[in-house]
């Protein structure tokens, strides 16, 4: 059976949502709505992720997230390691980052774009296949990227870099010292033999 599709969304892009989910309806396409189901305000970065978390769990096939612009919902979707999501409000690109990118996440302005344009979005993102190929080695790398810019690694390059201040310091402290071996030492030396000289000579006097 078809996976369904998630839907999710905060009050601003809620009523967007209504009539997305009223084009599913008609298509006949499967979906599970995570809400909001009111215009009471709610916190886009709560709504994305029980959708998102369906995907990531592979029960939906893709989610469908609306806000205000779609960019704060996008932003949120994102943050979860396996989403690929993209805040699309024209033709081409809803094409593309299901072509190229295999995005997984189609985020739509409520006060962006109108209902029709927002089908048809829909529409092209539900129908457009990944190309694979030379796409799937970037999509991999994107992958990659949930793993090697984990706060673990840059904390490892925080210690790297701390290691490198160390040396810079003791290099800073080797140059200071020879420094001072080259100035203050001679003169040092040559106060003191002046003090002798002085010494000597009122003794011989
Ligand atoms: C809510 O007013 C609004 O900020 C939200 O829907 C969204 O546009 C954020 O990116």
């Amino acid at each position: 059976m078809e996976k369904p599709v998630a839907l999710g969304a905060d009050h601003g892009g809620f009523a967007l949502k209504e009539a997305v989910r009223a084009h599913l309806d008609e298509r006949g396409v499967p979906y599970v709505d995570y809400g909001t189901h009111s215009e009471a305000s709610v916190d886009y970065p709560d709504m994305a992720v029980p959708p998102c978390e369906a995907v990531v769990r592979g029960e939906c096939a893709c989610a469908l997230l609306f806000c205000g612009t779609g960019v704060g919902i996008s932003m949120a979707a994102n943050k979860l390691d396996g989403i690929r999501a993209c805040c699309c409000s024209d033709a081409f690109s809803a094409k593309y980052t299901r072509l190229h990118n295999d995005a997984n996440a189609l985020c739509l302005g409520g006060r962006v774009v109108g209902p029709g344009l927002a089908c048809e979005l829909v529409d092209l993102f539900l129908d457009t296949p990944f190309e694979g190929g030379r796409h799937a080695g970037r999509v991999a790398k994107i992958s990659a990227l949930e793993q090697s810019c984990s706060l673990g690694a840059i904390t490892e390059a925080d210690k790297l870099s701390q290691i490198d201040a160390v040396l810079a310091g003791v290099q800073h402290g080797q140059t200071a010292g020879l420094l001072l071996c080259m100035t203050v030492l001679p003169c040092a030396l040559m106060f003191v033999s002046y003090l002798l000289y002085i010494k000597k000579y009122r003794l011989d006097e």
